[in-house]
């Protein structure tokens, strides 16, 4: 392509050693503080040499749009997620082309609008009361427990009810554990620098081979009983009619196991960080605590939440923009350059990475009235129309914007709308508590909670 008007040199950044680049700062200071540090000292864009890449840190909304929306071809998803795909297989998330993802993203599209996950809110008021009798039974005398595997267990048990009709924690103990080994080690591998190769018979890398096996067999085993004995009512099902109108196209055995296991590891750690973490600002803001007890009394006073009923939520959404802002659980993203191109005036060669940094845009304090802090107000409809479209983007942009994004925000309300109907969670922790980076945003230590029935 023709480049014009470049500026002279790359951005600044930070310089790290020879050949290896900055990969040893990364892994002494953990991607969540380095590239907030990089962010900070160098500002909106910023290159540094990891090994022998280019890698460009982007936060500014025209960047973003031009890397996810704009220009989105010429930034894909190759040598940057070969570890996600060696591990998790062909599902959405990992692939890229035409063959793969494009044709398989068509084929899902339709499962995941509105009004086809429709059927799955009855699935999610049922997890969220099962987690509010089971939270008087052990912990209404006051005993603390970890929140964050509270929010697992339950988004958990919601994504396996909705894709095949089973809760893998309650009924299936060892699949359930395979799948966890297996989601852990994705997480962890994907957001590692160095790491064992899965070949190396380490004792950890054979369990993780095993549980991998396990959960494939267990998937195939439930798509082919589904085959013999007819489709259900699941998001599995759906996936099984799906048909592509014009070629006719079905997805393989194959296809659909890696989709199903891909939906694990993307939604269900997303959706219970976000819950997390909003518990965890609700208790340090006692007055918006208030204001959705109030939404809750006058939306629902008391009653079972009814799809209906969450258009009318409307501050309980605006809690989980603001908590999806300041904790994006994705909190980076990378793309691989296919092609030079120019961004904010400066040459991208072919094959760097891109970074794409919504922990920094959401953080700026040209978007932003109050960067740090939790205000759901940046939410009033009439603030937030004033705001450049890609100063907020938690679920992604563009063509390879998060599938599952209504499943989450309609999972989250009712959650929260059943959970605080029922408790106020208080949090134990008495200092700021740090982030670090396992795949998803997570807490440096466990966040421990309380309950006091309401
Ligand atoms: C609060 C919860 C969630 C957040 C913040 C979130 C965030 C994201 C983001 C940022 C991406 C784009 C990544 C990129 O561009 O590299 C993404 C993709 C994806 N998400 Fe989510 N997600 C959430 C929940 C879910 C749920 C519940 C599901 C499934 C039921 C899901 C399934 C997927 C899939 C399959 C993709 C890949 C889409 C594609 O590449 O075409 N996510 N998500």
């Amino acid at each position: 392509m023709m480049i014009e008007h470049l500026k002279a040199q790359f951005p600044a950044g930070p310089k790290g050693m020879p050949i290896l680049g900055v990969v040893s700062k990364i892994s002494k200071q953990g991607m969540v503080d380095f590239y907030y540090s990089v962010w900070k000292e160098y500002g909106d864009i910023a290159h540094m040499m990891a090994g022998p890449l280019h890698q460009f840190l982007l936060v500014r909304p025209d960047d973003i749009h031009h890397v996810m929306v704009k220009n989105a071809d010429n930034y894909m998803k190759l040598t940057s997620h070969a570890k996600l795909r060696a591990i998790l297989g062909n599902g959405l998330l990992p692939t890229e082309g035409d063959t793969l993802w494009r044709r398989q993203r068509k084929l899902m599209q339709p499962t995941y609008t509105p009004n086809g996950i429709r059927q799955f809110a009855d699935i999610m008021v049922d997890a969220g009361e099962q987690l509010t009798a089971k939270w008087h039974q052990k912990y209404a005398d006051g005993k603390p427990f970890d929140l964050n595997l509270a929010m697992l267990e339950v988004t958990m048990s919601i994504i396996s009810r909705s894709m095949f009709g089973i809760d893998i924690s309650d009924d299936f103990a060892e699949t359930g554990h395979a799948l966890i080994e297996l989601l852990e080690y994705v997480s962890n591998t994907a957001s590692s620098i160095f790491d064992v190769p899965l070949f190396v018979p380490t004792p950890r890398n054979v369990r993780v081979k095993q549980a991998k096996e396990h959960i494939d067999a267990y998937i195939m085993g439930i798509i082919q009983t589904r085959r013999k004995e007819g489709l259900g009512n699941d998001l599995l099902s759906m996936l099984m009619s799906a048909k592509d109108e014009e070629t006719g196209e079905m997805m393989t055995d194959e296809q659909l196991r890696d989709e199903v296991l891909i939906t694990f590891f993307a939604g269900h750690e997303t959706t219970a960080s976000m819950l997390t973490w909003l518990y965890y600002f609700l208790a340090q803001h006692p007055a918006d605590e208030q204001k959705l007890h109030e939404e809750l009394a006058s939306v629902l006073g008391g009653k079972r939440p009814t799809l209906e009923d969450l258009s009318s939520l409307k501050y309980t959404r605006m809690l989980m923009d603001e908590t999806l802002r300041l904790r994006s659980p994705v909190f980076i993203t990378v793309r691989d350059a296919i092609e030079d191109d120019v961004i904010a005036g400066y040459t991208v060669p072919k094959g760097s990475m891109v970074l794409i940094y919504p922990f920094g845009t959401h953080r700026h304090p040209d978007y932003w009235e109050r960067p740090d802090e939790f205000y759901p107000d940046h939410f009033l409809p009439e603030v937030a129309n004033e705001r450049p479209r890609y100063a907020y983007y938690p679920f992604g942009a563009g063509p390879r914007i998060c599938i599952g994004n209504h499943f989450a925000l309609m999972e989250g309300a009712i959650l929260i709308a059943t959970i605080s109907q029922a408790f106020r969670i208080r949090i134990q922790n008495t200092h700021e508590i740090g982030l670090k980076s396992v795949g998803v945003l997570k807490p440096s230590e466990p966040i421990i909670a309380t309950v006091e029935a309401r």
